[in-house]
């Protein structure tokens, strides 16, 4: 069933100017998509400009490799939602059958990130339109995710090969972000051992990769064979002990969605407190430096996708909060961070055809820095998605 979504309401916060940058963001989707049709943009643009994706492993110019590229479909959901517009269902589905061909042609697959992959293209077709095939091939990485499942640590492995000593036994808590995908395989099976995995990498996390003042590692290494908790550090930060705005922002949105799947109140705690410290390290326009650390006067680079992830977190936050009070302040702040992203991190017409300006891949290795990326342009759109239709259902 392909009922058209219904178009998106009036409803808008003062200053926001919703609408506006939803108008502006189509126009640049649609554009996008006569400029890579079947293909990939790459993870950030370069000079302001997506290009097609890198040869990667083996793969072509443009190809289906990497973490990043559901998040291309991810936007082509949001905006068939968002307009009701046939040309971004059409592309959106030509992407989901690309990616049930990656799912079971084990292809770029051994990583955790199989949850950005998998939820943003597939699951998000499930939800929309029931594509059997779609939910088939998710729950096929979901599985594969499972292989990455170490016991007796109880984590999930990020990187590498699971033999690879320098990466085994490590997370990251941009994990927290694709735990879902096994969620939702748990609710569509019945089956608990997704969920049990769940359950327990998270409660990992929150133990561990949160520091006593509130502040994320964005890494954390376990001791494959007996469990134990070894040390933190950090793979994109400032430095092993600062806080990576972005894997901050991971935190807040990460730990409130399986808040909801798992029901351990001490999850919304964790996400509570992410959202506290990201807060309380903001710059006066409200989009954090890519590294909190960092503050007004240093000269460092905004990440303002992590302001568009944070964002999302914080309503997603709001929304399971049951002190009135504190939900109305979140929001608050969302609703801050994203009239400064609308006004101030968003292209002129023609100026680039990414959605968000200042985004910062990986700064230590110079990658992506002052560009647009992939993530920070999905993140705004659900951002502004949850502002535009009330009724928005989350793909996660
Ligand atoms: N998940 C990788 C990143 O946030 O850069």
């Amino acid at each position: 069933m392909k009922a058209s979504p219904a178009p998106m309401t009036n409803v808008t916060t003062p200053d926001l100017r919703v609408p506006d940058a939803v108008d502006a963001v189509l126009k640049t989707l649609r554009r996008n998509i006569s400029a890579f049709g079947a293909g990939y943009p790459d993870d950030t643009t370069t000079g302001l400009r997506y290009r097609p994706r890198t040869p990667r492993g083996g793969l072509p110019e443009g190809a289906n490799s990497g973490w990043t590229t559901g998040f291309w479909p991810g936007m082509l959901w949001l905006a068939w939602e968002l307009s009701g517009d046939d040309v971004f269902l059409a592309a959106a589905e030509e992407h989901a059958v690309d990616f049930e061909r990656r799912a079971f042609a084990d292809e770029d697959l051994d990583h955790h990130d199989l949850g950005f992959l998998f939820t943003l293209s597939l699951v998000s077709a499930w939800r929309l339109t029931g594509d059997e095939a779609a939910r088939e091939a998710a729950l096929a990485a979901a599985d594969r995710l499972m292989r990455r499942f170490l016991e007796p640590a109880g984590i999930i492995q990020a990187w590498g090969d699971l033999n690879d000593p320098a990466q085994r036994g490590r997370t990251i808590i941009d994990s927290l972000m694709n735990t879902p995908l096994l969620t939702w395989a748990a609710e569509q099976t019945g089956e608990r051992r997704y969920a049990d995995a769940v359950r327990r990498h998270v409660e990992q996390l929150r133990r561990h990769i949160v520091r006593d003042d509130d502040s994320t590692f964005h890494t954390f290494y376990w001791d494959a064979e007996t469990g134990e908790p070894l040390r933190g550090g950090t793979e994109q930060g400032a430095a092993d002990g600062s806080c990576w705005a972005r894997g901050q922002a991971w935190g807040i949105y990460g730990f409130a969605l399986n808040h909801r799947a798992v029901g351990d109140p001490r999850l919304l705690e964790a996400s509570r407190r992410c959202a506290d410290y990201f807060l309380a390290h903001l710059p006066a326009d409200d989009v954090a430096y890519w590294d909190l650390v960092f503050g007004d006067g240093s000269g460092a680079q905004r990440d303002s996708s992590a302001a568009a992830i944070a964002v999302c977190g914080l309503e997603e936050l709001a929304d399971q909060l049951d002190d009135a009070a504190a939900a109305a302040r979140y929001r608050e702040a969302a609703d801050a961070i994203l009239a400064s992203l609308v006004a101030n991190y968003t292209p002129a017409e023609g100026e680039s055809d990414a959605l968000l300006l200042h985004g910062v891949y990986d700064l230590p290795k110079n990658n992506g820095v002052d560009e647009g990326n992939l993530w920070g342009d999905y993140f705004y759109l659900e951002a502004l998605a949850r502002r535009a239709k009330p009724d928005w259902a989350r793909y996660w």
